[in-house]
């Protein structure tokens, strides 16, 4: 397949020089923004799907889309239940096949879905942001997921955390906040999917030749890294 997904263009000649002190901030002040009554609903209703297969290991899919990496994450990891979360209706509703028994896909905010993945004690084995918007504007940082408040809560909930991008500033400037959150360093590689793309973001990128990389850290759960009212730093 041939495809011309134009290339990433960006005003930043590296790493935001405001990255560390976003990140900086997250770990400080608590994340005031209430959590949506939909989102809420959304969450139970998946929190409840969990808890009919006690036990099985989690994997979440995080801005999944249409959900073809949920359904081929379902495939790939028979055992485990693998949860799909993207707050497009559109996207979540095309048909891409039916949905394996061990998969669900929620529509929902993933800045309300997180918190309350991580309040309710959720520890996903497995943690996928694959393609996230990139946000390439400088100005942008704030939605960029490591400029975001939203960042301690990710990396809170632990087990095996992969970001996969065709823009690897981004995934530069996760790795950085990553080691400012945890003293861990997790290297930036190049990914060549091949003929074994996960996503639609994946396939069209790698069929317009563009160059893939990704990040791939094993995080402790550690919600004792966000920051609450009562241990709210000055
Ligand atoms: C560039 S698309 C990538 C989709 C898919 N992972 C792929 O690789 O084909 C980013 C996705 O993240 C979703 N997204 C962005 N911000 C989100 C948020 N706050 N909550 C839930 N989904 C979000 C968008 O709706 C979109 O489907």
């Amino acid at each position: 397949m041939h495809a011309t997904s134009r290339n990433i263009v960006t005003n930043q000649p590296g790493p935001h020089r405001d990255l560390a002190r976003r990140v900086e901030r997250a770990l400080r002040h608590p994340l005031r923004k209430p959590i949506a009554d939909h989102t809420r609903a959304a969450f139970e209703q998946a929190d409840a799907w969990l808890q009919g297969a006690a036990g099985a290991p989690l994997i979440l899919d995080a801005g999944c889309g249409v959900g073809l990496s949920t359904r081929r994450l379902a495939s790939r990891f028979p055992d485990h239940r693998v949860i799909g979360v993207d707050r497009s209706a559109d996207r979540l509703s095309r048909d891409h096949g039916a949905l394996p028994d061990n998969a669900l896909l929620v529509r929902a905010d993933l800045v309300d879905f997180w918190r309350l993945a991580l309040a309710a004690g959720w520890q996903p084995a497995r943690h996928y942001l694959l393609y996230p918007n990139p946000y390439p504007k400088s100005a942008h940082l704030k939605t960029r997921w490591h400029g975001h408040a939203i960042f301690p809560v990710i990396v809170a909930l632990g087990g095996r955390l992969e970001l996969r991008s065709n823009w690897r500033l981004y995934v530069e400037e996760f790795a950085l906040a990553l080691e400012q959150a945890t003293g861990e360093t997790a290297a930036v590689e190049a990914h060549d999917p091949g003929a074994d793309c996960l996503t639609p973001f994946e396939q069209k990128y790698h069929a317009s030749g563009q160059s893939l990389c990704r990040l791939v850290a094993t995080l402790p759960h550690a919600p004792g890294l966000v920051p609450t009212e009562s241990n709210e730093e000055g």
